[in-house]
């Protein structure tokens, strides 16, 4: 039996233009997915995962690569693709258990792709280094969504505050002090697959527009790199409030992100940004910390949700 666990992820900057292989920032955040896997003697696999109500779902091994409940996919996908790619099989009990909820957007099917990977490799004696694991778990989350960056994959491996960039496979850990990040949530569940489609039926559109925008978000994301290595947090305020005006411009904010953006800017923060898809979900400003309580009472009062939270959290790891 091994029990494994993997952070949580929170983009700092370049969501949306990390979708066309352009660089970002992530940390991880210490809400983790735990699963623990252990051997059967026959040629099932049995799934529990309470925290989207699947309860001793039962497959062969036979059919992995079938149709499953979308709850159950990419635990299923990630068997399948680890069988196949190693020449194994193994009938295996699995039970996930969530600290966080799948619907503030803080990457559970991530998590547990690479925890499935990870148990799997140390269960049956596969020896995989960082990138093989991303390669295996990232070819899984595309197999399911079709989409994706892979930015919430690196941030469940690597953890800490991370410089991603899929193209020329980087992935690079930022040494910093605690970022002194607020995260307030809207309430509304952001749907990360339309939006990605929306931002992409823009840049077929007008790809000159949209790629000039993917361009200024790049240079922030390396700017922000830079600044976040010297603690410059005022700085990285500076940078967070450009970026969250180019991803208005390619409409992916909302009038709640807005709000709490708002709020949180003139209760004083030095910065504050939509994180993730947008639409939805949450947000993120950087504050002096004698100042944090005036801005969590800020974005309270225009109805957000504080989600308290560790960030830069270690990445996946073996559970004694
Ligand atoms: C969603 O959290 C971030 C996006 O950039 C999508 C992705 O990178 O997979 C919008």
């Amino acid at each position: 039996m091994i029990k494994v666990s993997a952070p949580g992820k929170l983009m700092l900057f370049g969501e949306h233009s990390v979708v066309y292989q352009r660089p970002c920032i992530v940390t991880a955040v210490n809400y983790r997915m735990s699963t623990i896997l252990e051997k059967r003697n026959d040629d099932k696999v049995v799934l529990n995962a309470p925290e989207v109500n699947l309860l001793n779902y039962t497959a062969s091994l036979a059919s992995l690569d079938k149709l499953h409940p979308k709850e159950a996919q990419f635990a299923i996908r990630a068997l399948f693709n680890f069988f196949e790619k190693y020449k194994i099989r193994s009938g295996i009990n699995i039970q996930t258990k969530s600290d966080f909820n799948s619907k503030v957007g803080l990457g559970s099917s991530s998590a547990v792709t690479v925890n499935i990977i990870k148990g799997l490799s140390e269960l049956l004696g596969i020896k995989m280094n960082q990138e093989e694991l991303f390669e295996l778990s990232y070819k899984t989350v595309l197999d399911i969504q079709g989409v994706g960056s892979g930015f919430d994959v690196a941030a469940a491996i690597y953890g800490k505050t991370l410089f991603f960039n899929l193209k020329e496979r980087i992935f690079r850990l930022i040494e910093t002090e605690k970022l002194p990040i607020i995260i307030g949530y809207t309430g509304i569940k952001a749907d990360t697959t339309t939006l990605v489609k929306m931002v992409k039926e823009k840049l077929d559109k007008e790809s000159g527009k949209i790629n000039r925008i993917f361009d200024e978000i790049t240079e922030i994301v390396n700017l922000a790199k830079i600044e976040i290595e010297n603690s410059d947090w005022e700085k990285v305020g500076e940078l967070m409030n450009l970026n969250q005006e180019l991803l208005r411009k390619i409409d992916v904010s909302s009038k709640e992100l807005e709000s709490l953006i708002s709020a949180s800017l003139s209760a004083g923060a030095y910065g504050a940004k939509l994180s993730g898809a947008g639409g939805g979900d949450c947000m993120i400003a950087i504050a002096p910390s004698d100042n944090y309580h005036n801005i969590k009472d800020a974005i309270q009062r225009v109805g957000g949700q504080i989600i308290e939270a560790d960030i830069q959290a270690q990445g996946v790891k073996v559970e004694a």
